[in-house]
């Protein structure tokens, strides 16, 4: 395309070539120019390159944030789904918005796990900075594909980034600056939010670096870093969670089986893994040179017909059979959080968070379709972008299963 080439990975067997056989190679992110400014040109870690410093950063982010330790990232989780019940338990009997109800539950719960609990003016303020993010991540610039046509900007590309970032700088250095005055008046307060988590690894590296210079240089790495992992959290955290929330509830109501393994199996939430090659390789017997943006089709290999029974079909009790593959990234027929380096650190997380979510919504309301439709008319098409969310949104009506006030 363009400048680039670009190879597309749509089966089992490929996939395993290129994310776990030959993975050194294939571990690379490929960026745009969008992502390369907006993530402080690959301050983050989803965004930077395999390497030194995409290792450090991952590790950072295992032990600080995605931790089974880090008991507040899996606080907010209860306490944001508790709250989201007692909204719909005031509203029993209207429709509801389920894909809306649910995308703001996760956005919540990810802002709480990350900035804290804060207030919610500061949270709408973040979720616009957010979504013009979002919408920049996915426009069609042409100069990502022949660069000398930069000029070319009829969506004012250019603009609208250097204003998201210089929104974003306002937004955290503030919060930012908040954390480090909290943390000065009071030590012994200790870690709550993905912020104090990644203060608290600068300045352990701070104070092995005495000299005043080095500690500046630290001090500005960590607003880039901090910056751009918090927007990594809060993209890889959100939709994808929501995504699966939503799926969940639209299958469940269509077919109440056990279901969570087949809804990632029809549903991934991200259907294309983004990689590119830091060197010339072969897959499969095709060459595939250096710096190639590779697309590894998790939504197609989940309905490959060569390895799924009546792949279209939504049957969660195929799962039952003790051989069918799981998730955890070692068949690489049902790859949903990926594979390898570069898999999914969240996964935990937001398993815990789709579980949550939909155990508390069944338990404490029966939900029906509203205006007499039936569950066979629901419409089970997605959107396909960095998420695959549902084409339209699920509306549905709740009443009251608990005889207990919520
Ligand atoms: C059901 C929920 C989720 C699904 C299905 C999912 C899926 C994925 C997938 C497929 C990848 C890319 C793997 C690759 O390129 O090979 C990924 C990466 C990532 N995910 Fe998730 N994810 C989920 C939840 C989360 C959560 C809750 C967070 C954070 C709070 C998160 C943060 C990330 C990050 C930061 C990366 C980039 C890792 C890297 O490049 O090293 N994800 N996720």
């Amino acid at each position: 395309m363009g400048f680039l080439h670009m190879v597309v990975i749509s089966n089992a067997e490929a996939a395993r070539e290129v994310l776990q056989v030959q993975d050194n190679i294939f571990s690379n992110r490929p960026a745009t120019i969008a992502i390369r400014y907006l993530t402080y040109d690959r301050a983050d870690m989803a965004f930077a390159h395999y390497g030194p410093f995409w290792r450090q950063m991952r590790k950072i982010c295992v032990v600080k944030l995605f931790s089974r330790k880090r008991a507040e990232s899996w606080n907010s989780v209860r306490g944001e789904v508790d709250t989201i019940v007692r909204t719909i338990a005031a509203n029993v009997g209207d429709p509801i918005n389920v894909g809306e109800v649910v995308y703001y539950l996760t956005k919540n719960i990810v802002y709480r796990a990350a900035l804290g609990s804060g207030c919610r003016e500061r949270q709408a303020e973040f979720i616009s900075i957010l979504e013009e993010f979002s919408k920049l991540f996915e426009a069609f610039n042409i100069a990502d594909f022949i660069p000398c046509l930069w000029w070319v900007d009829p969506q004012h590309l250019n603009k609208r980034l250097i204003k998201a970032r210089a929104a974003l700088d306002g937004f955290i250095d503030k919060i930012i600056d908040e954390h480090v005055e909290k943390r000065r008046r009071d030590i012994c307060e200790g870690e709550s939010d993905m912020v104090d988590g990644l203060l608290n690894f600068y300045s352990e590296e701070a104070k092995l670096n005495n000299d005043s210079v080095e500690q500046q240089n630290a001090m500005r790495v960590t607003k880039d870093n901090i910056k751009a992992v918090i927007m990594d959290v809060m993209f890889g955290g959100t939709e994808t969670v929501a995504s699966g929330i939503e799926w969940t509830m639209a299958e469940l109501m269509r077919s109440p089986e056990e279901l969570r393994r087949e809804m990632l199996r029809l549903h991934p939430p991200i259907p294309l893994l983004l990689h590119e090659t830091a060197e010339n390789a072969a897959v499969c017997g095709y060459h595939v040179p250096k710096g190639a943006r590779v697309i590894i089709n998790v939504w197609a290999i989940g309905r490959d017909k060569g390895t799924w029974e009546e792949p279209e079909a939504f049957k969660p009790l195929r799962f039952l059979n003790p051989e069918a593959p799981n998730f955890e990234g070692s068949d690489f027929e049902f790859i949903p959080f990926g594979s390898g380096r570069r898999s999914c650190p969240g996964m935990q997380l937001g398993l815990y968070g789709l579980e949550v979510a939909v155990a508390h919504l069944l338990h404490s309301f029966t939900w029906e379709l509203p205006n007499g439709m039936k569950p066979s008319e629901l419409d089970t098409s997605d959107v396909f972008g960095l998420a695959a969310p549902r084409a339209s949104r699920l509306v549905a009506i709740p009443t009251k299963r608990l005889m207990c006030p919520l």
